[in-house]
C-alpha cells in the first residue's frame, strides 16, 4: 500500500514522528514535504498531496497542519478528494466506512502522536460500506457548480 504524507511547518514534527513510527513497522510513507520547520503555506502543501492521490500515485494521503483545519479546507477544494479530520476512534472508522475518505487529516499542534497512530490504524483496518454511501459520495461531485 502506498501512502503519501505532507504537512506545513505546524505539522512538521508530527509528520516526522509518523514517518519514523511507520518505518519501524515496515511501512514507508511517501514524504511530499515540507522538509523543515520553516514557515510555508498549507494550501500549496494540500494541493501537492491531493494531486498525488488523484493521479493514483498513492492509495490515500495524510495531511497535517497546526490544527488540521486549514489544510482540510484546502484539500476539500479538490474535486474527488474526500478529506476527513480524524479526532476520535469512531470518526476514524466511519471516515472510511461512510465517507470513503482518501485523505485523512490531523492537527500537529492539537493532537497527541499516540492518538493519531491509533486513529490511523483504525482507519486503515476499516472498509467502505458502499450502497447509500456511494450514492452520497457521487452527489458530492455534482453540487456547488
Ligand atoms: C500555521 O501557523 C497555521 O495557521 C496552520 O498550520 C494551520 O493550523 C491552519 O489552519
Amino acid at each position: 500500500m502506498t501512502i503519501a504524507i505532507a504537512s506545513d511547518h505546524g505539522g512538521f514534527a508530527l509528520k516526522t514522528y509518523l514517518i519514523n513510527y511507520f518505518a519501524n513497522q515496515g511501512v514507508r510513507l511517501d514524504d511530499l514535504g515540507t522538509h523543515s520547520e520553516e514557515s510555508c503555506d498549507y494550501p500549496l502543501i494540500a494541493d501537492k498531496l491531493c494531486r498525488h492521490v488523484l493521479e493514483k500515485k498513492s492509495e490515500f494521503g495524510i495531511l497535517i497542519c497546526g490544527t488540521g483545519i486549514g489544510i482540510s479546507i484546502a484539500a476539500n477544494r479538490h474535486k474527488g478528494i474526500r478529506a476527513a479530520l480524524l479526532y476520535d476512534n469512531d470518526v476514524a472508522h466511519l471516515a472510511c466506512e461512510h465517507n470513503n475518505a482518501n485523505v485523512v487529516v490531523f492537527g500537529g499542534r492539537t493532537q497527541k502522536p499516540e492518538d493519531v497512530i491509533q486513529y490511523l490504524q483504525t482507519f486503515m483496518n476499516a472498509s467502505f460500506e458502499g450502497g447509500r454511501h456511494q450514492r452520497r459520495i457521487d452527489e458530492l461531485d455534482t453540487i456547488g457548480e
